[in-house]
Order: structure tokens, then C-alpha cells, then sequence
């Protein structure tokens, strides 16, 4: 168990983030590897610490929706409803943006994604500075997302100037992102907050595959890797298909259809275990409760060093939709 937070670390952690320093902190989602918002050099410290693509922007952590209003050039009624209805929590708002964020945060768009976490530790955090964080999950580019500071500690290493150890995060996949800046809603990333409940509430939200891409603010644009994702999405800036993943090869598999050779690791569902000669992870049938658990068993197959790990293959139903797109991007098959 991590030691409560005190006031006096959240202080120490806010004047770093004030010195252009990066801390990493707790969310509901993942753990953040944050820099002020505001200071473009800090925010480069990030994408050097991450190894992270200048074209994948960042999403802006906020402490109120007033917060988050000063930073955008509008504020339309859907923002309203979403923030009212699910802030503090894992959903992200992408809204046009105001000059004083700097492009470097946006890749270059035009727009900002915005949002206020749950967790009582970024909120704090957030408040003591005094200045939105800008923080990518934090781990290394492409490698498996931190959801427990031992996670973080193993990625970033020295390279992060203080850790704030806040336990594991209970929401354990990354937040919904979707946008509001257009005329139709778009969803760039499920995450936290299920599809149907945007829609119940702002009406239909398209995937960002129905869409071009209407938040491209450069010549060239976001990074297009579409034509590396087996489904031909045209994807969300900064969403490369090959994120997410472990080092050992993950095969998502259906009816208990193990590889043959090899060492592996199997996390599972519903089928009973086929054979003695591989390590078994249960994971639970309830998708809420497998997303939270996701990252950490995950990260636990991987440092097994097995050949392979094999997942079952959850049911293809909308409330499996962000852990099914983590596990494709994190499968090679
Ligand atoms: O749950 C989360 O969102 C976590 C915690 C730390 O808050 N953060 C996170 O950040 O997952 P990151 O950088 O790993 O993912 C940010 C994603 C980008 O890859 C991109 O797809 C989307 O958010 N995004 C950010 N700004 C955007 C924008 N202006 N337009 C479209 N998508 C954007
Ligand atoms: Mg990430």
C-alpha cells in the first residue's frame, strides 16, 4: 500500500512543475508524466523524457471546468453537458484553443484536449500549482501504460523528477477522448467513458474512422498511420496502432486456441486452461473490472519473459470497446 500523499510532497511537487520540472502523478486512468501546460521548454522535457512523436499531441489537465473554458476559444453546449455530467473523470474534451498553450502541447492543431481528473492527488496537484499539466501517460512511447508507480519507476526511471505514488489507478485504461470543436461529435479514443454514455446525453458521436480528419491544423497534418491498422482507421492524431504494447508477442485468441510452442502466459477469461505448461492469469468477466486490472497483468505477463502471451478475446459487445481497441493495438495477430 502507498503511504497517504501529504500536502507538504504535493507542495514540493507543484514547485517543480513551476521550475519547468516534470512530475509524475496519479490518475483514475493511468499515471500522467506532467509539465506546466504553459512552459513550451517543460513540454518539450516531456516528448525528450517519452521518446514521444512531436506530431502526438497532449492532453491539458485542469482542476474546474472554469479551468478548462480559459484555455479554449469556445465553449459549445456539448462541452457543458459532458463536463457537468462526467467531470471530475476519464473523459477528454477536445475544444479549439486559445494562443496562451503553447503549439508544441497540440502538435501544431488547432485544438486542445482538455481534461479534469478524478484522482484526489492530480487534483490537488493541479490546484497547488496553480497552472494546467499537460501529461501523456507515463510511460515510454509504445511501451505498456503505468497504472501503479512501480510501473512509472521502471519506465522513466531517473529521467522523471519526482514520482507521486498514489496506489494503483481504479479506472485503468486511458480516458475517452472526443471532440466537440465541430459540428459532429467525434470519438478519437474510447477510454473510461463508454460511447453509449456520451451519446445518451450529446446525441450520435462518429468514430474518428467516419471522419477525415477536421482538427489538422498544418500543412502536413497529424501523422497518418492508418494504413498500418488492420481495421483501414484513419486514426486520432498521436494514435499510433502499435501503442500500448508489451515487449513479448500478444496474441488475442477465441476459443482457447493456445500457440503450440513456446513458453507463454495466458490471461483468461472464460475457457478453462488447455494445458500445465503455461502460467495462467484469470482475469475478470465484467468489463469494467478487467480494464482496471488490464495494464498491471499485462506488465506482469511481460516481465515473465515468456514467448508469447495469449488473451482471450473478450465478447465483441459496445462495453468491451476501449479494452478490445487497447488489446488490438497491443496484439501482433
Ligand atoms: O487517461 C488519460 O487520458 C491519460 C491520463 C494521464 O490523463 N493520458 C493519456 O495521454 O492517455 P496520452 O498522451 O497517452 O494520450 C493522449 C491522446 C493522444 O494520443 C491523442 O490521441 C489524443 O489524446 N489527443 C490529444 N489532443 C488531441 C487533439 N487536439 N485532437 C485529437 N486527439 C487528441
Ligand atoms: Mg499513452
Amino acid at each position: 500500500m502507498a503511504k497517504p500523499i501529504t500536502q507538504d510532497e504535493i507542495n514540493r511537487a507543484a514547485q517543480l512543475l513551476r521550475a519547468g520540472r516534470l512530475v509524475a502523478f496519479p490518475t483514475e486512468t493511468v499515471y500522467g508524466l506532467g509539465a506546466n501546460a504553459l512552459d513550451p521548454d517543460a513540454v518539450a522535457r516531456i516528448y525528450a523524457v517519452k521518446g514521444r512523436p512531436p506530431t502526438s499531441p497532449l492532453i491539458v489537465h485542469v482542476a474546474s471546468a472554469e479551468m478548462a473554458k480559459a484555455l479554449v476559444s469556445a465553449w459549445p453546449q456539448a462541452a457543458d453537458l459532458l463536463t457537468k455530467r462526467f467531470w471530475p473523470g476519464p473523459l477528454t474534451l477536445v475544444l479549439g484553443k486559445r494562443p496562451a498553450i503553447p503549439d508544441i502541447v497540440t502538435a501544431g492543431l488547432t485544438t486542445v484536449g482538455l481534461r479534469m481528473p478524478a484522482h484526489p492527488v492530480a487534483l490537488a496537484l493541479i490546484r497547488a500549482a496553480g497552472v494546467p499539466l499537460a501529461a501523456p501517460s507515463a510511460n515510454r512511447f509504445t511501451e505498456l501504460s503505468p497504472t501503479a508507480a512501480d510501473h512509472v519507476r521502471r519506465s522513466l526511471g531517473d529521467d522523471v523528477d519526482l514520482i507521486l505514488d498514489g496506489g494503483p489507478c481504479q479506472v485503468g485504461i486511458e480516458s475517452t477522448v472526443v471532440s466537440v470543436a465541430g459540428p459532429q461529435p467525434v470519438l478519437f479514443r474510447p477510454g473510461g467513458i463508454s460511447r453509449a454514455e456520451l451519446e445518451a446525453l450529446i446525441g450520435p458521436v462518429a468514430s474518428a474512422r467516419e471522419v477525415s480528419e477536421p482538427e489538422a491544423s498544418g500543412q502536413d497534418g497529424p501523422e497518418v498511420l492508418g494504413q498500418e491498422d488492420p481495421s483501414g482507421a484513419p486514426p486520432s492524431p498521436g494514435m499510433h496502432p502499435r501503442h500500448y504494447s508489451p515487449r513479448t508477442t500478444l496474441f488475442l485468441i477465441s476459443d482457447g486456441n493456445l500457440p503450440e510452442q513456446g513458453k507463454g502466459v495466458y490471461l483468461q477469461q472464460t475457457r478453462p486452461a488447455s494445458r500445465k505448461d503455461i502460467a495462467i492469469i484469470q482475469m475478470p468477466s465484467d468489463a469494467a473490472a478487467y480494464a482496471s486490472q488490464l495494464y498491471d497483468r499485462l506488465h506482469q505477463a511481460d516481465a515473465a519473459n515468456a514467448d508469447w502471451i495469449a488473451v482471450d478475446q473478450p465478447p465483441a459487445t459496445a462495453e468491451w470497446e476501449a479494452v478490445m481497441d487497447r488489446l488490438r493495438r497491443a496484439a501482433t495477430n
